[in-house]
C-alpha cells in the first residue's frame, strides 16, 4: 500500500520523524524507512547545543549538516531542534556559569551568538525552529533554568528576535510536553504567545511534543487547545509524538496505543493551524523511552525489527 508520506502528501500535512544519525549511517532498513514514510525530519540530538559546540568556540556541525543534506536529497523538510533548552547544554557553559567565570552579560552574548550561528548556518533550509524548549513548569510558572536565573524572563523574547534576524523565513516555535490539552501549562503558553505577538515578537508556532503514556490516559480538550493557538494566527505542530506503556506489551495495550496515535493525528488533521505531525522515532530499536522511563517501552509505531504495530496502521488509516 501507499507509504505514510504519500498519504500525508495527499492530506496536505507533513509527516515527520526524529532521526538518530548513528542509525541513519549504520542501518539500511532504518534509512529506507526514513525515506519511504517521512517527508519531514528532526535531529533527535545533533542540533542540540552540547552536540554543535562541545568545547567553547569549537563547532561540530558535521552530523547536523549530514541530516540537512540527507533531507534535501530525499525531498524532506527539516524541523530545527532546539536552540534554547535547560538540558543537553555543553559542560563548558554550565560549569562556567556555576563557577562564576561566565557572568550574566557574557552569558547573554554567548546565547545570542549560539542562536545566530546555528540559525544562519541552516538559513533557508529549516522550515520550523524550536527556538525555546520546555520553558514552563506543570503549574504554568516559568521553569527555574539557567536562562531564567541568569537572564530573567526576557531571554525568551530575545531568543525569538535573534533567531528571526538570522533566518526571517523560518517559522519560529515554542515547544513543550504535557501541553496537548487545555491545562495550566498550555494556558501559560497561550498567554505568553498572545503577549509576545502583541509586542511584535516573531513567534509563529506552538509545538506540542506529544509524549504520551497509555497508563495516564488521553489528554482532554486537544482540539480546543489547537484551536485557541490557531485563533492567535499561529501554526501548531505535533513535534515528538510517542506513546509508551508499562511492559510487557499485550494486545489491549497496543490497541490503546494505536487509538492514542490516531486521536493526536485526527486532532492535527482537524485543525487548520496544524500542518506537521512528527513522531519521536519510528522503531523501538532506537527509541529513547526504555532508557529514560524504567519498565516502559514499545512507544513507537514499529517494533525492533520494523514490524508494523496497530499504531502504524492507525496512522495509515487516519491519513
Ligand atoms: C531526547 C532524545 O531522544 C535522547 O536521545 C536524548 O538522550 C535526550 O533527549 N524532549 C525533547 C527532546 O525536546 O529533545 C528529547 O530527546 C525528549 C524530550
Amino acid at each position: 500500500g501507499p507509504s505514510l508520506r504519500a498519504l500525508a502528501a495527499r492530506a496536505g500535512v507533513r509527516i515527520g520523524t526524529a532521526v538518530d544519525m548513528t542509525a541513519l549511517a549504520d542501518d539500511r532498513a532504518y534509512r529506507r524507512t526514513t525515506i519511504r514514510d517521512y517527508n519531514s525530519v528532526t535531529a533527535e540530538n545533533v542540533m542540540k547545543w552540547e552536540s554543535v559546540e562541545p568545547e567553547r568556540g569549537v563547532h561540530n556541525w558535521k552530523p547536523a549538516d549530514d541530516l540537512v543534506r540527507f533531507a534535501r536529497a530525499h525531498g524532506q523538510v527539516v524541523r530545527g531542534h532546539t536552540l534554547v533548552w535547560h538540558s543537553q547544554l555543553p559542560a563548558w557553559l554550565t560549569s562556567g556559569v556555576d563557577d562564576g567565570s561566565i557572568g550574566r552579560t557574557e552569558l547573554r552574548k554567548i546565547l545570542r551568538d549560539h542562536i545566530t550561528a546555528e540559525v544562519k548556518r541552516y538559513k533557508g533550509k529549516i522550515q520550523q525552529w524550536d527556538v525555546v524548549n520546555e520553558v514552563f513548569e506543570e503549574d504554568g510558572s516559568l521553569r527555574n533554568s539557567i536562562w531564567l536565573r541568569e537572564l530573567g524572563p526576557s531571554y525568551i523574547a530575545d531568543a525569538f528576535r535573534w533567531a528571526h534576524a538570522a533566518d526571517p523565513k523560518a517559522k519560529l516555535f515554542l515547544n513543550d510536553y504535557n501541553v496537548e490539552g487545555v491545562n495550566a501549562k498550555s494556558t501559560a503558553y497561550y498567554e505568553l504567545a498572545k503577549r509576545l505577538r502583541a509586542e511584535g515578537v516573531p513567534v509563529q508556532g506552538f509545538g506540542i511534543q506529544g509524549h504520551l503514556a497509555i497508563q495516564y490516559g488521553f489528554p482532554g480538550q486537544v482540539a480546543e487547545n489547537l484551536a485557541r493557538f490557531g485563533a492567535l494566527g499561529m501554526q501548531t505542530a505535533f513535534t515528538e509524538v510517542d506513546v509508551r506503556m508499562i511492559l510487557p506489551v499485550d494486545e489491549t495495550k497496543q490497541a490503546t496505543q494505536a487509538s492514542y496515535y490516531r486521536r493526536l493525528l485526527d486532532a492535527c488533521l482537524g485543525a487548520r493551524s496544524c500542518k506537521s505531525f512528527t513522531v519521536w522515532g519510528f522503531t523501538d530499536k532506537y527509541s529513547w523511552v526504555p532508557g529514560v522511563f524504567e519498565g516502559e517501552g514499545s512507544a513507537t509505531p514499529m517494533d525492533e525489527t520494523y514490524g508494523r504495530k496497530p499504531a502504524y496502521e492507525a496512522l495509515r488509516e487516519g491519513l
